[in-house]
């Protein structure tokens, strides 16, 4: 079975409810701008190029309904803005908004309201088909790459929060990998942490494998070292929130610790991204904001409090990995790269932000 985060048709979208992931499957609706960013704030829909796809497909549904009138051009860059606004870490919804803003600007010197609506659309709805093509590719470079250090044997992936077709417009990025290397027959078992404090892992990677026959098995995160010592785990492969120029990557707070602890074990530690995730104009990872989320994350589940009440609470969800303890590679569309290769291997082919 194929899971379906995003239905989109002309006009119309839906998304996938992953709040109420894996216990009920219902679709909520998004008429406008708003609902998109709504649905991305309380994290309806999460994972950066799923976060980016959805946002700009509720401009499109509006932009059908003749949205921005005799303006369309403000009332793009009005809704960019906004949407891009929802969720900080994430460099897609941001890069989307530069490139879409742009190719507004331009069409608007030619085009009529109308056909400026239309071209705008036809933009977007290009970014939902590129985005499942990109990850079958991460997910054969990756597997290739990861195989190629062991010619003959089925390998033992690690990985982290969820990045497989609820995070994306479909196949996913890390999780891409791991589904290329269950297809290749070569997946022995992919062990996926809880991914504490929101269980990406547990409710979402977890119901991705199930629901596709992938062997899994669920750790907690502090089981993540034990893991790496006692399970023969060939390689870690987590996906990317913000990739910057010197290899340096944010992505769902853990990350880093599951770097560290591979360097110890010697596993190779592999970033899955596609290049849109990717933003050369910030150096360092010390650029990067980092989104902090409502303290209730961590103190209660599903409203059930569990923490000792009036404790005081920090709840980054997200960290940034350095490039040296990137050791297996950054997995992109466009090939494997180590950090010190990212920028050569991209210049010329990500537009600036
Ligand atoms: O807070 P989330 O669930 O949006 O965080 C998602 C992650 O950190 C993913 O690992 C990342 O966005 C890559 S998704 C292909």
């Amino acid at each position: 079975m194929t899971l379906e985060s995003i239905r989109y048709r002309a006009g119309s979208l839906q998304i996938l409810n992953q709040l109420l992931l894996p216990h009920q499957t219902a679709y909520d609706e998004i008429c406008s701008v708003q609902h998109a960013y709504e649905a991305i704030k309380s994290m309806k829909v999460r994972g950066a190029p799923a976060i980016a796809i959805v946002g700009c497909l509720s401009l499109a549904v509006e932009l059908r309904a003749g949205a921005g009138g005799d303006d369309p051009v403000t009332f793009i860059r009005e809704s960019l803005c906004h949407l891009t606004s929802a969720r900080p870490t994430a460099v897609n919804m941001g890069r989307a908004a530069r490139e879409l803003m742009e190719f507004a600007e331009n069409e608007s010197m030619e085009k009529n309201a109308e056909q400026l609506r239309e071209s705008v659309i036809a933009w977007i709805e290009v970014m939902l088909e590129r985005d499942v093509n990109d990850n079958r590719k991460i997910g054969n470079y990756g597997a290739q790459h990861i195989l190629s250090g062991v010619p003959r044997d089925s390998v033992t992936i690690l990985t982290h929060c969820n990045t497989g077709s609820l995070a994306t417009a479909g196949y996913g990025t890390a999780l891409g990998v791991v589904r290329s290397l269950h297809a290749l027959g070569r997946l022995k078992r992919v062990y996926c942490t809880e991914t504490r404090p929101y269980n990406q892992g547990s409710r979402l990677t977890a119901y991705e494998a199930v629901a596709e026959g992938i062997p899994a098995t669920l750790i907690t995160d502090s089981m993540a070292a034990l893991t790496m010592r006692e399970m023969g785990i060939t390689a870690v492969v987590v996906g990317a929130d913000r990739v910057v120029a010197n290899g340096d990557t944010a992505n769902k707070v853990g990350t880093y610790q599951l770097a560290i602890a591979a360097k110890h074990h010697g596993i190779p530690f592999y970033v899955a991204a596609p290049s849109t995730s990717c933003d050369l104009s910030l150096e360092s990872g010390r650029d990067i904001v980092i989104e902090v989320r409502p303290p209730e994350e961590l103190t209660s589940i599903n409203g059930v409090p569990i923490a000792a009440p009036g404790i005081e609470v920090w709840n980054p969800a997200f960290d940034v990995t350095p490039h040296q303890l990137i050791t297996g590679g950054i997995i992109t569309e466009l090939g494997v790269f180590l950090p010190s290769e990212l920028q050569a291997a991209l210049t010329g082919r990500l537009t600036a932000l």
